[in-house]
């Protein structure tokens, strides 16, 4: 997927904000003047897909925030929480760039205060897929994403459809909670080779960069075979897991399923999303294609 990304810097310069107070203040200007406000929550470390939310997001309101907050929660224990990539100094030259108007880099503390006990759950969805394999995860991801949607009060947030269940999961709870905030799903930006942009793909060699391209080819494979008329769900997904391991990759899974909540479809479903999840060296990767026949 193309995206135009703006790359003149913006006639206001962007506020670099560290207190949920001067959010607070910031935020409360922008209202007090009739503009809206759209939210791009991330983890940093940001790639041309990241960029690609702030673009739709500065055609959804007239104000963008910008959240970059390594999220200790959404990591189980032993994951790369520590090594995640952090590049604040590389992330703001790139957000100024974009023109966005607010960049909130709470701390820790300030996002989980002492004591602090309190969790959002999400079952059913959160519990399947990556939720098998990483698990508290989506409860770290829906806690978090609460919390900032509280701080910044956003009229529309956008996630990237590269982390489908992440998507489905946040568009769940933002209904069942009744949040006055408009999710919007943006598409996944890749790389020439088909690759999904993903931080996560700096853990590759370059070896293994060019090996990782296959996982988008096993998901058009999949694809091909539904839209030739192939409804034997479990026969495409242990072929291309088979390929895919013949390949190196240990697939943690592939997997059918029905795009809006990712329950197994039946033979006469028409809209897919085909996933999966590999590790290659250091790196686990997710990505996924949609279809609707
Ligand atoms: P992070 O991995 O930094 O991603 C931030 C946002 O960018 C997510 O909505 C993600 O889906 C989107 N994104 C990542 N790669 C993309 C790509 N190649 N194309 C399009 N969008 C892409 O996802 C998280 O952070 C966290 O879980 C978060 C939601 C911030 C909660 O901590």
């Amino acid at each position: 997927m193309k995206c135009n990304h703006l790359t003149l810097p913006s006639a206001q310069s962007m506020q670099i904000i560290k207190s949920i107070s001067s959010l607070r203040e910031t935020v409360r200007h922008w209202r007090v003047s009739g503009e809206t406000i759209a939210f791009v929550p991330t983890m940093g470390n940001l790639h041309d897909g990241h960029l690609c939310l702030v673009n739709n997001a500065k055609k959804s309101a007239d104000r963008v925030v910008v959240s970059i907050f390594v999220n200790p929660t959404q990591f189980s224990p032993g994951e790369d929480f520590g090594a995640y990539p952090r590049t604040p100094e590389n992330d703001t030259a790139k957000l100024e760039m974009a023109g966005v108007d607010g960049l909130f880099m709470p701390s820790v503390e300030a996002v989980y205060p002492e004591g602090s006990s309190t969790f959002v759950e999400v079952p059913g969805i959160s519990d399947v897929l990556c939720g098998k394999f990483r698990p508290g995860h989506f409860r770290g991801v829906a806690t978090v994403v609460c919390k900032l949607f509280n701080m910044v009060q956003p009229d529309v947030a956008l996630f990237g459809e590269k982390d489908w269940q992440q998507l489905t999961v946040i568009r769940r709870m933002t209904e069942d909670l009744n949040m006055p905030v408009q999710i919007i799903g943006v598409p996944t930006v890749r790389e020439p080779s088909g690759l999904a942009m993903s931080s996560r793909n700096a853990y590759m060699s370059a070896e293994e960069t060019r090996q990782a391209a296959i996982i988008y080819q096993s998901l058009l494979s999949a694809e091909s075979a539904l839209q030739a008329g192939n409804r034997d769900y479990t026969a495409i997904e242990q072929t291309q897991t088979e390929k895919l391991s013949g390949e190196g990759f240990r697939v943690d899974y592939f997997a059918i399923r029905r795009a809006n909540d990712l329950s197994e479809p039946a033979s006469d479903e028409r809209n897919f999303v085909i996933l999966v999840a590999a590790k290659l060296g250091r790196a686990r990767l997710i990505d996924n294609i949609r279809l609707n026949l």
